[in-house]
């Protein structure tokens, strides 16, 4: 019935490693955009990241901003200001008590008893895997839908903004389907290098998708903000087929994605920071995103094709020698007990911990934060048909690579197991507009209805 992605792991997104040198028009494009005052802007960028690197260095994981859910839920359902703030400048935020212990414990006890059940699911590594190739269990499903998680879905979205034209809706979050970690004690082979989500050189050779950088590009990388959507709905961020996600825009016709605003996971352990085999983030986001943008662009690499750990077809990877600024600031997120949940910003440069030494599993649900946009809605028509049928998420064309584990499994989750926010965010239900909503947020709504509905 549906034609199939191949079959891959969580491994195939990256190009770690590889040394290539890219195509010549790369050259051209730098030529085209480097601003004539590259250097002065770069040597005032590196004064402020020598400095709030050494204040993040000396924080360590206190430099991720935390708060307990229940100061969301007393706030009306949004942050209070002063983490707003905390997020604005970090790009990353710990939320406490999203679930409670033993709820979230439940959960991850679901799992390990449907992996027992069905041997030979497929997860990476393949000969003891750490990441599972599951959607749909019912574990993750009521995890996705439950009202506390839902809740601050909605409080994380509204740390962006777009024009009152933006077909997005920023006040709706839609249900993603990703998958999940357990990670033993002990593990090496699930650890991922330094790297940011969202494609690579698309963010330069993409007209759309550079607008959102524009300022750093001009060389006013202080005027850049990085939670405005406004040019991410219709950003072309993936030109060349890469298997990850996207942070919002689009993909060429021929690939078809979903996009996230923020990305992020509930944890199901009591993980130590650091060394629990967990994540590392840079918690500085607007320099960050203004140093991997300007980087090729500077004199050492302006005459040759070279991205700056861009690579057609990968997710952008920071490395020591060309990113040894971002590579010190790394810092893993704070101890994070079960029910806790961490998101991190669509542009945020994340890794993971190359050892878990967790005295016990490391273990989280992947469960991103993914607004209202033409984009979700197509891919959440997809992703319901696919729930519909018994079918993996990751039938093609979508995010994720082609394994049919679940397919024969009758325990799996079922439509019928939504609750009615679930099925609201699965698609199921129509979106309604309410009072005051901008142009885009109705334009936003009626595209999702057509798209579910017709
Ligand atoms: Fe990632």
């Amino acid at each position: 019935m549906f034609s199939t992605k191949k079959a891959g792991d969580i491994s195939s997104a990256f190009s770690f490693g590889v040394k290539d040198e890219l195509p010549a028009h790369y050259k051209d494009l730098k030529n085209q955009l480097r601003p004539s005052n590259i250097q002065e802007a770069w040597d005032r960028l590196i004064d402020v990241y020598e400095k709030e690197s050494q204040e993040i260095q000396k924080a360590g994981s206190n430099a991720v901003p935390q708060v307990e859910y229940k100061d969301i839920e007393a706030n009306n359902g949004s942050f209070p200001d002063h983490i707003v703030k905390a997020i604005r400048k970090t790009g990353c935020i710990v939320v406490r008590g999203v679930f409670d212990r033993e709820e979230a414990l439940g959960y991850k006890q679901q799992v390990k008893d449907y992996i027992s059940k069905h041997p030979g699911i497929k997860g990476y590594p393949a000969d003891d895997p750490q990441v599972w190739e599951l959607y749909w269990t019912k574990g993750q499903v009521a995890a996705r839908s439950h009202p506390n998680f839902v809740a601050v879905s909605n409080a994380i979205n509204k740390i962006w903004h777009a024009s009152d034209e933006t077909a997005i809706d920023l006040s709706t979050n839609v249900a993603y389907c990703d998958r999940l970690r357990i990670r033993q004690p002990g593990d090496t082979s699930f650890a991922l290098g330094e790297h940011v989500d969202g494609g690579s050189v698309e963010r330069w050779e993409d007209p759309e998708y550079r607008k959102c950088y524009q300022h750093i590009l001009n060389g006013e990388w202080e005027r850049y903000d990085p939670f405005d959507a406004t040019h991410r709905v219709d950003a072309v961020m993936d030109m060349y087929n890469c298997s990850g996600t996207l942070t919002f825009g689009r993909v060429h016709q021929k690939f078809a994605k979903n996009g996230r605003s923020f990305q992020g996971w509930v944890s199901l352990s009591d993980v130590k920071s650091p060394n629990g085999g967990t994540l590392k983030v840079c918690p500085l986001i607007k320099e960050t995103t203004s140093y991997i943008m300007m980087r090729p662009l500077l004199s050492d690499l302006k005459d040759s094709s070279d991205m700056g750990g861009s690579r057609p077809g990968s997710q952008q990877l920071i490395n020591e020698e060309q990113h040894p600024h971002i590579i010190k600031t790394m810092v893993t997120v704070p101890e994070v007990h079960p029910g806790d949940c961490v998101f991190w910003s669509a542009d945020t440069v994340h890794a993971v911990e190359k050892e878990c030494r967790n005295p016990t599993d490391s273990s989280v649900f992947y469960i991103p934060v993914a607004p209202l946009c033409a984009i979700n809605s197509k891919y959440l028509r997809r992703q319901r048909d696919c729930f519909d049928g018994g079918y993996p998420v990751h039938s093609t064309p979508a995010d994720f690579p082609g394994n049919h584990c679940e397919l024969e499994f009758d325990d799996r989750a079922k439509p019928e197991d939504l609750t009615n926010l679930g099925r609201l965010g699965m698609g199921y239900t129509r979106f309604q507009e309410t009072a005051n909503m901008t142009e885009g947020q109705k334009q936003a709504i009626n595209i999702a209805n057509s798209h579910l509905f017709e």
